[in-house]
């Protein structure tokens, strides 16, 4: 073995014995470095004559390559040695089950509430939000139910902390509040109109929300949901209201043959006042008469508290309740499963 064959020997040796990155660069420059094997013999050269210099020089450039390409090949391995590592590392197995993401949903009483909002508003109503901490003047006085009224007990109203004795607050116990405060938003805005005998755009208007009473059973729950509906104008007539009404239930219950009564009754903001009753004619319900709403044509001191003249102008109201409305659709036959949360009552109304 020349010392050239040793050389390459020991750098392929060494370059086998490395077993990361930096070691290998190490073991390069003890072969190929500045004062590395193979350089050294290159400056030892210096010496011989011209002939030797070009057997000796191709002889040690030989080497040279043969170390070189060992040098490679190691790198190679070694780059390919922590690639097969980091592959095993982050091995993904693509036959394993997925890990399910639980896909939300509504809440039957959203659905429900967003199909109101569609029906109405496919026949000219806006929808109004207002407040849930009302005070006392919208929630009772401007709804022609002044203190002492004996309507009021009908309603067992939370009062919350921060109203004054005059003007209490409290949670709002319908939302009929909210007829006299879309309307007066209404009439600000056509003041001068009407001022001027013009006409007035008819207010439609659905508000639908949360509400609140002492209650709680299988059919009331301390917070619950209402629709109300006001429509206002000149020419505005109870057959209207039937016709409106009628119009929704089909839509809502998407049943062609389901037919209203309107049943007397009593409110203290419209006069005269009737209950909303339906009847399916098909389905497990059919034949029976079932309660969705109070109605009215709304009472003159209410159309004077939206600041328009009850002589010229009038309308009517109703408020419905959201809740019903859903067990009706789903038969469900306890209210409170609605605000239980449970996730196994809730998922079943995906759509
Ligand atoms: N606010 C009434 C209640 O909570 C429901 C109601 C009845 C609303 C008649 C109306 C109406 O707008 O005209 O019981």
């Amino acid at each position: 073995m020349t010392d050239l064959d040793t050389i390459v020997a020991n750098a392929k040796a060494a370059f086998t014995q490395a077993a990361m990155p930096a070691d290998l660069e190490n073991a390069k420059a003890l072969f190929l470095g500045k004062t590395g094997r193979i350089t050294e013999l290159m400056k030892g050269m210096g010496q011989l004559s011209v002939d030797e210099k070009k057997s000796r020089g191709a002889a040690i450039n030989l080497s040279k390559q043969a170390i070189e390409a060992a040098l490679n090949d190691r790198r190679l391995a070694l780059a390919d040695a922590e690639l097969q590592m980091q592959l095993k590392a982050e091995a993904l197995d693509v036959s394993l089950p997925g890990v399910p993401h639980a896909q939300g949903g509504l809440h039957p009483v959203s659905l429900t509430l967003e199909r109101i909002e569609a029906i109405f508003g496919s026949m000219g109503f806006d929808v109004a939000q207002g407040p849930e901490i009302e005070t006392d003047w919208f929630n009772f006085t401007a709804l022609n139910t002044p203190e002492d009224h004996p309507a009021r007990s009908m309603h067992d109203t939370f009062y919350v902390e921060g109203g004054t004795e005059a003007a209490p607050n409290l949670l709002r116990t319908h939302t009929s509040p909210m007829q006299i405060r879309h309307a007066v938003q209404h009439v600000k805005k056509h003041r001068a109109l009407i001022d001027a005998g013009g006409t007035m755009p008819e207010i439609r208007v659905i508000a639908p929300g949360r509400t609140y009473r002492v209650d709680s059973d299988a059919t009331h729950s301390p917070m619950f949901h209402q629709c109300e509906g006001l429509w206002i104008g000149e020419n505005v007539s109870f057959k209207d209201l039937k016709f409106v009404f009628t119009d929704f239930c089909r839509a809502f219950f998407e049943s062609d043959d389901l037919v209203l009564r309107f049943r007397p009754s009593f409110f203290p903001f419209t006069e005269p006042s009737a209950e909303i009753d339906i009847q399916f004619q098909t389905g497990p319900l059919a034949g029976k008469w079932l309660e969705v709403a109070g109605s009215g044509q709304v009472h003159p001191n209410v159309v004077r508290n939206m600041g328009l003249d009850p002589e010229k102008f009038i309308g009517f109201a109703f408020g419905m309740g959201p809740d019903r409305l859903t067990m009706l659709r789903y038969g469900v036959n306890d209210l409170r499963l609605f605000f239980d949360g449970d996730i196994r009552f809730l998922s079943q109304f995906q759509n």
